[in-house]
């Protein structure tokens, strides 16, 4: 199962996540707080991370995060971009 890492307000918490989850999901199922503002469409961008190792290992950007400017690593929206292997993200904080 692929791990996820999350950097979020001073603390590292990594856990497992089933292949295909996107990473939005897998944080709010871990307890850890990641704005979603559109509830996980892609039409918002409050869920933006920064993703720190394993780009590589997330679902290719798709048209919502073009359409909403999110071109650039290492930015991706959070519940746009699935699990595919291991990843370590930065949850934006607002
Ligand atoms: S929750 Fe709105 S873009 Fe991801």
């Amino acid at each position: 199962m692929p791990k996820v890492t999350f950097h979020y307000s001073g603390q590292i918490k990594t856990v497992e996540a089933a292949e295909g989850q996107t990473v939005l999901q897998i944080a709010l199922d871990a307890g850890i707080p990641m704005e979603h503002a559109c509830g996980g469409n892609g039409f918002c961008t409050t869920c933006m991370c920064h993703v720190k190792e394993g780009m590589a290992n997330l679902s290719p950007r798709n048209d919502r995060e073009e359409n909403m400017g999110v071109t650039e690593d290492p930015d991706r929206l959070s519940c746009q971009s699935e699990v595919q292997g291991d990843v370590t993200v930065e949850v934006i904080e607002y």
